[in-house]
C-alpha cells in the first residue's frame, strides 16, 4: 500500500485553477487529493469506486452550484455520508446558512489560510470517525439482541416441540418453509400491501411459536401411538387455543408498537395453524378469513407432518407429499389450502426437498 492511499482521501471541486492549486500545495502533506473542476465531475468522482472521505466544495461554479452539488450528495445513499465543507469567497450570513441547509458541514473564506483549512478538515475527519463508531456499536447492539430474541423464540418453539418430535428441527423447516412462500409471494402485484421486509421478517420470527399451546397437552394424548378419540382429538386442537391465549396474555403486559406487530403475527399463526381454505379446519374459518400467516403456516406444517416420521406413522418421500397436497388423499386434499399458496408450493417445490434434506431430524 503507498503512503496516499493510507491518507484521508480529499475531493476538491474548483473551477479556479490558482485556487485548486494552492489547496493541493497546501494539504499534500496530509491528504490525497484528487481535483474536480465543476460540479457535475465532482459528483461523478463522488460516486465512482474510490469515493473520498471528504470535499471541500466551492461555492460558485459555472454549470452546478457548490449547494446543488452538495443537495445531490446528500440526496443519494451512496454519497449522503461524505462529509462537506465549502470553500466561498461569500462571506454573508446567509450565505453560510444556505450552505449549511443544503448539508454542508462547515463554510470556510477565501483566501485560504492553509492552516485553519488544514484544522477544519482534520475536524470533520475525526467527528465523522465517531459517528462511524457510534453507527457501527449501534448496529452490533441491535443485532445482537435481535439474535438474543430470535434464540429465545426458538427456544420457546423446541420446549412445546419437545414431547413431540424431540428436535428443534420441525419448527426450523417450517420456519424457512414459511418464508420461502412469503418471498415468493411478496413478488406478486396481488401481495404488495401486505408484504414488507418487516412483515416477512416478522412472519418468519413468529413461525417458531406455531405449536408453542402443546405444552397444554397431556403427553398420552400428544404421544398416542394410535388412533385419536373424538374426545382426545378435541383436547388436541386446543393446542390452537392454549398458543393464542399464552400470547394474548403476554401482549396485555407489553405496550410496545415493535413487539405487538410480532405478537399480532405469532397469535394468528398459533390460533389459525389448521386452518383449511375450504373451511374444515379446526375454528371452520373459510378462505381469507384464516389470515395469510396462517395460510402459509397451514401448508408448510402439512408437508413437514407428511415428510417426518412420527410414533403413528413413517416418513414419505418428497414426490410422495407433493402428489397428496395437489391431488389429495384420504385426509389431505388441495382445497384445504389458499389456491395462490398451493400454486406456491408447486413452483418451489423443490426448495421444499432441499431444506427437508438441510433440515434432517
Ligand atoms: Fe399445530
Amino acid at each position: 500500500m503507498t503512503t496516499s492511499q493510507l491518507k484521508p482521501r480529499i475531493l476538491v471541486v474548483e473551477d479556479t485553477p490558482e485556487h485548486a492549486h494552492i489547496l493541493i500545495e497546501s494539504l499534500h502533506d496530509d491528504f490525497a487529493i484528487t481535483v474536480a473542476t465543476n460540479g457535475e465531475r465532482g459528483l461523478l468522482q463522488a460516486r465512482g469506486d474510490n469515493p473520498p472521505d471528504l470535499i471541500l466544495l466551492d461555492v460558485l461554479m459555472p454549470g452546478m452550484s457548490g449547494y446543488e452539488v452538495c443537495r445531490a450528495l446528500k440526496a443519494d445513499p451512496l454519497t449522503q455520508d461524505i462529509p462537506v465543507i465549502f470553500m466561498s469567497s461569500l462571506v454573508e450570513e446567509n450565505d453560510e446558512k444556505q450552505g449549511l441547509e443544503a448539508g454542508g458541514l462547515d463554510y470556510i473564506s477565501k483566501p485560504f489560510r492553509p492552516s485553519l483549512v488544514r484544522a477544519r478538515i482534520h475536524n470533520q475527519l475525526e467527528l465523522k470517525r465517531h459517528r462511524d463508531n457510534l453507527e457501527d456499536i449501534v448496529r452490533g447492539r441491535t443485532r445482537e439482541l435481535s439474535l438474543t430474541q430470535d434464540a429465545a423464540i426458538f427456544g420457546l418453539g423446541i420446549l412445546a416441540e419437545f414431547r413431540d418430535t424431540e428436535t428443534g428441527m420441525h419448527i426450523r423447516r417450517t420456519q424457512s418453509y414459511v418464508g420461502l412462500l412469503g418471498e415468493y409471494l411478496n413478488t406478486r402485484p396481488k401481495y404488495a400491501g401486505f408484504f414488507t421486509d418487516d412483515t416477512l421478517h416478522l412472519l418468519v420470527q413468529s413461525a417458531p411459536l406455531h405449536d408453542i399451546g402443546k405444552v397444554g397437552i397431556p403427553d398420552q394424548i400428544l404421544r398416542k401411538p394410535g388412533a385419536l378419540s373424538p374426545a382426545e382429538f378435541d383436547q388436541i386442537k386446543r393446542h390452537t387455543v392454549y398458543g393464542r391465549d399464552v400470547l394474548e396474555q403476554i401482549e396485555a403486559t407489553i405496550r410496545d408498537n415493535g413487539a405487538s406487530a410480532f405478537l399480532r403475527f405469532a397469535k394468528e399463526v398459533t390460533f389459525t395453524h389448521h386452518e383449511h381454505w375450504c373451511g374444515t379446519g379446526y375454528h371452520g374459518l373459510r378462505g381469507e378469513d384464516t389470515p395469510l400467516s396462517g395460510r402459509l403456516m397451514a401448508l408448510a406444517d402439512v408437508y413437514d407432518a407428511l415428510r417426518s416420521k412420527r410414533v403413528y406413522k413413517e416418513a414419505m418421500p418428497h414426490e410422495e407429499a407433493v402428489k397428496i397436497i395437489t391431488e389429495g388423499d384420504g385426509r389431505t386434499r388441495p382445497e384445504h389450502f389458499d389456491p395462490d399458496i398451493l400454486a406456491a408450493f408447486v413452483a418451489l417445490n423443490e426448495s421444499f426437498r432441499t431444506i427437508s434434506m438441510d433440515f434432517q431430524d
